[in-house]
């Protein structure tokens, strides 16, 4: 491949926005160079007027294999990544099989080797008796689920909860909603069935009395937590007591809310549920303030079949993976976030919390992980751009200026102007 220059472009990094040039050869980032100084290079790539960021880092997808690549398979879902901005993505094990085993992981790694657009690490799951084979493991980490969601895999129990708190020697991904209280409101609502009641029966208090419980166990252990979607004002007013554990919040829970089942029905049905607007407002607050650390989608494909079913039947979760880079960039043109924000939340802290080597930086020796974008291009979200297999999206029609239109993983330009340009660069993270 040679020396390749992105010239002439602004890079962002958690300090701000600079003028400069990015040298890459063989994956890795050879240095910066301020604009006067040119070095020399086998391929130029004009970047003049655009915005080139460390490739965004997705701490939580679903990508749907093995088992359900009729909603997603890894080709479809990486390519989505891509498009998005996003470069590395860790994906949940509440696949068909659950990956549970070292066994399941080792499964999954060879079913989805050579396979990826993007860079990748596996979760494990907890069953609740598995803690031999997830300290065993090399997962990136440990998904915990407080309560059923898609793929059935809660944990009830508290001598189980302990037994991974006391013990795990991995970071813990918790899925925080109390089982309880879901169960408790299900019978209150059960003779509503429009999609609506989704934000009612797992309300607000369930995902903030798990949350309580779930962080109180983690510093009583000493465990360390992530938890993962936060939704609600209430669960950052209980994590802001907890100053080691972190957390994540999802682009439908900043964009999306109750007022929105209207247009959307059951489209909208995901776990947790999407919310009121002063949630909202709290939730970007959160960012603003550092109470959140990380943006992650929790990209959960569905089939349109699937999702036209009635209530009960429709299969809780909604695709993202496409739309991260345009919300994102879109949100710094809006004046939500800045590029040093975006950075931080998306780039530097997922590495950090997950302990991703050389990823979320441009600076030398890290890996040439990196996004381009046109922060003027402006276009609507279309079903015939979408690269994810379930072919929708909960934000249709929606107007976003700011769009990926490079994507490098490891040195590689894999998407370029709309399209899959390269090969299948992604490797896992180990
Ligand atoms: O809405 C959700 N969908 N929440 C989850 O916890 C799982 C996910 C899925 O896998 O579809
Ligand atoms: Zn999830």
């Amino acid at each position: 491949m040679g020396r390749i220059l992105l010239k002439g472009g602004q890079i962002g990094s958690s300090a701000g926005v600079y003028d400069a040039h990015v040298l890459i050869e063989d994956g890795k980032i050879i240095d910066t160079y301020n604009w006067d100084e040119e070095p020399e290079a086998d391929e130029v790539i004009d970047c003049e007027g655009k915005l080139i960021l460390p490739g965004l880092i997705d701490a939580h997808v679903h990508l749907r294999e093995p088992g359900q690549s009729h909603k997603e398979d890894w080709e479809t879902g990486s390519s989505a990544a891509v498009a998005g901005g996003v470069t590395t993505v860790l994906d949940m094990p509440n696949n068909d099989p659950p990956v549970v085993t070292m066994a399941d992981l080792e499964a999954k790694r060879e079913l989805v080797r050579g396979r990826s657009y993007c860079n990748y690490g596996l979760y494990i799951g907890f069953n609740g008796e598995n803690l031999d084979e997830i300290n065993s493991s090399d997962a990136v980490a440990v998904k915990f689920f407080g309560c059923d969601s898609t793929g059935d895999m809660g944990v009830r129990g508290e001598a189980a909860v302990k037994e991974l708190f006391g013990k795990s020697n991995k970071l813990i991904v918790v899925h925080a909603e109390d089982a309880d209280c879901i169960e408790k409101n299900s019978k209150t609502y059960s003779n509503d069935s429009s999609p609506s009641v989704h934000s009612k029966i797992r309300s607000p208090e369930c995902a903030v009395i798990a949350v309580k419980k779930f962080c109180e166990i983690a510093e009583r252990l000493g465990a360390r937590l992530h938890v993962a979607h936060v939704s609600t004002e209430g669960e950052l007013a209980v994590l802001n007591e907890f100053q080691k554990i972190t957390c994540e919040v999802s682009p439908h829970h900043l964009m999306l809310c109750e007022d929105d089942y209207e247009a959307l029905g059951n489209f909208l049905r995901v776990n947790p549920p999407v919310r009121s607007r002063n949630d909202i407002f709290a939730l970007w607050k959160g960012l603003k303030f550092g109470e959140i650390d990380i943006i992650a989608t929790d990209h959960a494909p569905h089939t349109i079949e699937e999702k036209e079913r009635d209530y009960l039947k429709t299969p809780s979760g909604v695709p993202e993976l496409d739309t991260l880079g345009p919300i994102l960039f879109n949100s710094i043109n809006d004046e939500g976030l800045t590029e040093a924000e975006v950075v931080k939340l998306c780039c530097e802290k997922p590495a950090e919390i997950f302990g991703l080597k050389g990823k979320g930086r441009i600076e030398a020796g890290f890996d040439a992980d990196i996004v381009v974008v046109d922060m003027d291009l402006e276009r609507k979200i279309e079903k015939v751009n979408l690269f994810t297999k379930c072919g929708w999206s909960p934000y249709e029609g929606m107007s976003l200026k700011g769009w990926p239109i490079m994507t490098f993983v490891g040195g590689e330009l894999v998407f370029k102007g709309g399209k899959i340009v390269g090969g299948k660069a992604g490797k896992e993270c180990l």
